[in-house]
């Protein structure tokens, strides 16, 4: 008989990383930015989401939600953008959160806002609303984006002006980006509306395509074609489907990871 040596069962493996929070802003009192620390081991596709959450209180089950990651693949922290919904179960802690604080992650990231999604093209089209601009930060800094399309659009639709958040980035911040702020500023254009407020661009994104002065502010031919454009749409459900509808108008099909197409998109919220 030989002897066994018994050692206790191994620990099960925690479904997440718990991440050090190193960077809070508050834009407002509906939004906030945080970054965290990024484990080495963790690979994403730019435009990708992942659960993010807190402990349970009082030893309860943690509390997790969808989170599109607002950095790029390449970059060393991680970087969300969030909603503050008083009473959700989620932000309503969230929110508070503090440099130091440790943040859950789960460690698979998913989703379809990848240019893997999508065929060739020479145009790409980010239209969000609220923080569905989340994705269109991760994209809009990956060198792929610009190595694969010649012009690059984010659209981002919101109630008010101050709700234009990373709007000084989009616009020249980029530019000092030290791996694509030279492509930013020759290939990317940020388009901003308003929809509760005066703005030079006002109303939503559905009405400034269908009236067609979406093309005309860009001085680009009007409508969107299967050859030349490609779309990522991310935000508000009512958002995404007519904007879809107007998308399959123009003959542009949907893509997915298993069958790459001309857009794709993601539902930021629900609502
Ligand atoms: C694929 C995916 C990606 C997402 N990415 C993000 C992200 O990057 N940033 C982010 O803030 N949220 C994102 N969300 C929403 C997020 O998962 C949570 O709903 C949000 O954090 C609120 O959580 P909560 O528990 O406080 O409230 P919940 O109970 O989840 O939501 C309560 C209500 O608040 C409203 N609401 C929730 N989230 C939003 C939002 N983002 N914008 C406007 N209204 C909202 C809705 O009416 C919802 O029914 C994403 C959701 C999905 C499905
Ligand atoms: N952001 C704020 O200032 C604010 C203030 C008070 C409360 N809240 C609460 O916060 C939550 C999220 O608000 P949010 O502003 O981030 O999200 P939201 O209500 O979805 O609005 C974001 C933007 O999307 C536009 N939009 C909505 N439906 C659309 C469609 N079918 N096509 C094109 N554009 C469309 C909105 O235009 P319209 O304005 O025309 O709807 C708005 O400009 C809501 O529950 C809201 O009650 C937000």
């Amino acid at each position: 008989m030989t002897d066994v040596a018994v050692s206790a069962p191994p620990a099960k493996a925690s479904p997440f990383h718990e991440l050090k929070v190193l960077w809070v802003h508050h834009w407002t009192d509906q939004l906030f930015s945080f970054r965290v620390e990024r484990p080495e081991d963790f690979r994403f596709r730019s435009g990708e989401f992942v659960m993010i959450g807190l402990p349970g209180e009082g030893g309860g089950k943690p509390i997790l939600r969808a989170y599109s990651i607002a950095s790029p693949q390449w970059d060393e922290q991680l970087e969300f953008l969030s909603i503050k919904v008083p009473d959700g179960p989620l932000t309503s802690r969230l929110q508070k959160i503090r440099p130091g604080d440790t943040v859950l992650m789960g460690k698979k990231p998913t989703g379809t806002l990848v240019l893997d999604a999508l065929t060739g093209g020479e145009r790409l089209w980010l239209i969000g609303t609220g923080t569905g601009l989340a994705p269109w930060l991760s994209v809009a800094r990956d060198p792929e984006t610009y190595s694969r399309f010649g012009q690059v659009v984010v659209c981002h639709t919101v109630r008010t002006v101050a709700d234009l958040i990373y709007r000084e980035f989009l616009t020249s911040g980029i530019h000092d980006d030290p791996l694509i702020g030279d492509e930013a500023k020759a290939q990317l254009t940020y388009y901003p509306t308003v929809t509760r407020e005066p703005f030079e661009t006002p109303g939503r994104i559905t009405d400034r395509i269908r009236s067609g002065d979406l093309f005309r502010d860009l001085g680009l031919p009007e409508g969107f074609s299967p050859e030349r454009d490609r779309v990522m749409l991310c935000g508000s459900m009512a958002m995404i489907k007519e904007t879809a509808e107007l998308l399959e108008g123009y003959g542009l099909k949907e893509g997915s990871n298993a069958e790459p197409g001309d857009y794709v998109l993601e539902r930021a919220f629900v609502g």
